[in-house]
């Protein structure tokens, strides 16, 4: 049961309730007042008589409260004054406040970065029956601490479906559930790190990947990417190269087989591993799916994996399989990482696994993005007389290089933006930014479906008449 005052002698509006007894209801709404700011300091109470009175309690129960709050440090006596609200320390003086971590922000108008998977799609039914029946048949001792390496269930049936879908070789004991892939490249990183080492990565490549590299104490080396991928032969003394074979981030190409077999045969010489990042292998439209490098040499390569395409970024579930050569350093790294996937959710995506949930889920959001990339070619093509399109086989995204008229990405990007059309500058993914040609990379899935067309209509507008 809960009593309101509106006022006592002060206009304000409390709710006190009586569930917990009347001391404490009067305590806790009064803390609230203060707290929220609708009794500010150097603001007098009422004497505890007049509040009792007000209340119809004992005046004793009143001031009991006071004096609670008083050593609480939120009223303060003064003589002849009675009872105030005491003044609040502000924020002490500091540093300023460090910029906020970037994630993405929403947009207003047409959002058309890449990255992002058709959130519409999310598969709500099977995902609260995942967890339903999780929940209901999880031992009580699943609550409990779990394998730092990820749920064992989980584990077995990735190793399934890695095996089936990737032609990746592996064992559950190979595989690491991460907290999304930037976690598990942080966890290879830490494994490999030693004084002096360097890590190759793509030129191009999302530039949040080298500098975590380098945070984790290793060199970087750029490596840069022609329409056959890395360029293999510029590798050199690294302990790790991080590729994307199967469509490479994020110009679209993929890596030779003739490149591949070399990428390969220099891990063998050197002993370092290839870390093969499959962040959209299981979208492929035009042909047979390109099977993970992995299965070509799992002692060599370091396979990523992540459910932020398939699923949702939001899940923040992404796996490692991890050679053999490698485990004890990757296990040593996992005895003092502290950020773990959810095991309830760990579990639910074993179950969309073990039923066949994703497979099927996959199939419908192959069919939707794959109608997508024709439209977005065909709006190109008829369109865009001069513009291509590249990167087109796979994924998620394309690039998109404008007729020749345009002079610069900055320029391109401004009147886009300007027009409410939101996509990346190629040139944002390269080490110089000098070194890209002009383009921009066009995530075709991230608009819900009812979005999609007038999306892409404002873009090819824009190019059009600029
Ligand atoms: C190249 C690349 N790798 C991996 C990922 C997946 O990252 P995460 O699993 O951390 O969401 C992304 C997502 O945008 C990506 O672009």
């Amino acid at each position: 049961m809960a009593d309101q005052w509106a006022r006592f002698g002060l206009d304000l509006h409390l709710r006190v309730d009586r569930e917990h007894g009347l001391r404490d209801g009067l305590e806790q709404s009064l803390r609230e007042a203060i707290r929220d700011g609708r009794l500010t300091p150097g603001e007098r109470l009422p004497s505890s008589r007049a509040l009792a009175q007000e209340l119809g309690v004992a005046r004793g129960t009143v001031s009991q409260v006071y004096e609670q709050l008083a050593a609480e440090g939120y009223l303060a006596a003064r003589p002849r004054s009675g009872m105030l609200v005491a003044p609040r320390p502000g924020p002490a003086p500091g540093p300023a406040m460090p910029p906020a971590p970037s994630f993405r922000t929403p947009v207003d108008g047409h959002d058309l970065r890449p990255g992002m998977p058709d959130l519409s799609m999310f598969p709500r039914r099977e995902w609260l029956a995942a967890t339903r029946q999780v929940l209901q048949s999880v031992p009580h001792g699943t609550f409990g601490y779990s394998d730092p390496a990820g749920h064992a269930e989980l584990r077995e049936a990735l190793a399934d479906y890695l095996g089936r879908a990737r032609g990746v070789i592996t064992t559950p004991e190979h595989l690491v559930v991460c907290a999304g892939y930037t976690h598990a490249l942080r966890i290879v990183c830490q494994a490999l790190s030693r004084a002096g080492s360097a890590i190759a990565f793509e030129d191009p490549t999302l530039p949040d990947y080298p500098a975590l590299a380098e945070v984790a104490g290793l060199r970087v080396n750029r490596i840069a990417v022609d329409r056959d991928g890395l360029i293999v032969d510029d590798l050199g003394d690294e302990v790790a190269a991080v590729v994307t074979p199967a469509h490479q981030f994020p110009l679209g190409v993929t890596l030779s087989p003739r490149r591949r077999i070399r990428l390969l045969d220099w891990a063998r010489r050197t002993g370092a591993v290839v870390l093969e990042d499959d962040y959209d292998g299981e979208f492929r439209y035009d042909r047979q799916p390109v099977g993970a490098l992995q299965g070509l040499a799992p002692d060599h390569v370091v396979y990523a994996g992540t459910v932020s395409k398939t699923v949702a970024p939001a899940l923040r579930i992404a796996w490692l399989v991890v050679p053999t050569k490698l485990l004890p350093a990757v296990r040593e790294v996992l005895r003092f990482e502290e950020t773990h996937v959810n095991v309830i959710d760990q579990l639910a995506l074993a179950h969309l696994i073990r039923r066949g949930e994703l497979d099927r889920h996959l199939r419908r959001c192959r069919t939707r993005y794959r109608h997508r990339r024709d439209r977005l070619g065909q709006a190109v093509a008829d369109r865009l007389p001069g513009a291509r399109l590249s990167g087109i086989a796979a994924g998620l995204h394309a690039v998109l290089h404008p007729p020749g008229r345009f002079r610069s990405e900055s320029e391109l990007l401004a009147r886009l933006t300007a027009h409410g059309v939101a996509v990346d500058g190629l040139g944002s993914f390269y080490h110089r930014p000098g070194d890209s040609p002009l383009g921009v990379v066009i995530g075709y899935a991230t608009p819900p479906q009812h979005a999609y067309d007038s999306a892409v209509d404002a873009l090819i507008s824009l190019l059009d008449i600029l």
